[in-house]
């Protein structure tokens, strides 16, 4: 016996999934904003501003290429709320469209396609001057110059930092506007505009639904909340999707 209880009595056929670093903490890659997130570690304001940037390079680069060397660690592995959400996209008629906060690149490799990272990615690196986009070294640092200007001191993650503008947000609010149900699974709820993205989509006469370890910021604006560990509560939530008629 299913434990979600939606109004669905066919599949939804067009869906958007926003996902947060709790989908990816059973795969050991830290949160933000738990007791042990990497935020009680970093001032934000040094490590994921612009400003931070331009006053200590160096300090931003090795914040970063720490992370960029865990990810890519032999032990980091998508874990089973990836996978069952890339084999939601077989199951959905229209378009299931995953849009992540997330930087790693798990989504990517348990085989999801239709995929947009509005923070970007941590395997990628940007030129300042020209936006030229290049795959990340292991260990980028501020004397590394990029191959399009020659010039030091341009390259950067292609991390969209706080205060930044996120990314294909026409595309997002595009998919927010056509979809039936919209799912959030492991975000905290606490930055914008991605916390704004469940009144959008109920604006639009989705049903709304929360899968999360707890209770987020926003978790009253949605219809339906669930609450547990993304890789047992996702995998549940996708048979339950698969038991729909079509
Ligand atoms: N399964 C499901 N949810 C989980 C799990 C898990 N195994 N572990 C933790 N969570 C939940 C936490 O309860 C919390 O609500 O995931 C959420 C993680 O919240 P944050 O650490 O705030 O991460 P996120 O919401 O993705 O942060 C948003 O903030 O710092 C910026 O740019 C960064 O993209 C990030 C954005």
């Amino acid at each position: 016996m299913t434990k979600f209880s939606l109004p669905f009595s066919r599949r939804p056929s067009n869906v958007v999934v926003l996902t947060g670093a709790g989908i990816s903490q059973e795969s050991g890659i830290r949160t933000f904003r738990a007791s042990d997130g990497l935020w009680e570690d970093h001032r934000i304001e040094d490590v994921a501003t612009p400003e931070g940037f331009a006053r200590d390079p160096a300090l931003v680069h090795q914040f970063y290429n720490a992370r960029r060397e865990q990810l890519l660690a032999d032990t980091t592995h998508p874990n089973s709320a990836h996978d069952a959400l890339a084999a939601l996209e077989s199951l959905v008629g229209g378009e299931l469209l995953v849009v992540t906060q997330n930087v790693d690149d798990l989504h990517e490799r348990a085989g999801q396609k239709s995929l947009v990272h509005m923070h970007g990615e941590l395997l990628k690196i940007r030129c300042e001057v020209t936006g030229q986009v290049y795959p990340a070294p292991l260990t980028l640092t501020e004397r590394d110059t990029c191959d399009c200007c020659g010039l030091r001191e341009t390259l950067r993650p292609d991390i969209v930092w706080f205060g930044e503008m996120p990314m294909e947000m026409d595309r997002i609010y595009q998919a927010l506007a056509g979809c039936e149900l919209f799912i959030s699974i492991g975000t905290s709820g606490n930055v914008y505009p991605a916390a704004g993205f469940c009144r959008e989509a109920k604006l639009n006469g989705a049903v709304t639904l929360e899968l999360n370890l707890e209770p987020s910021s926003g978790s009253t604006d949605f219809d339906y909340t669930y609450y547990g560990p993304a890789g047992t509560l996702v995998p549940e939530f996708v048979d339950y999707f698969q038991a729909l008629p079509q």
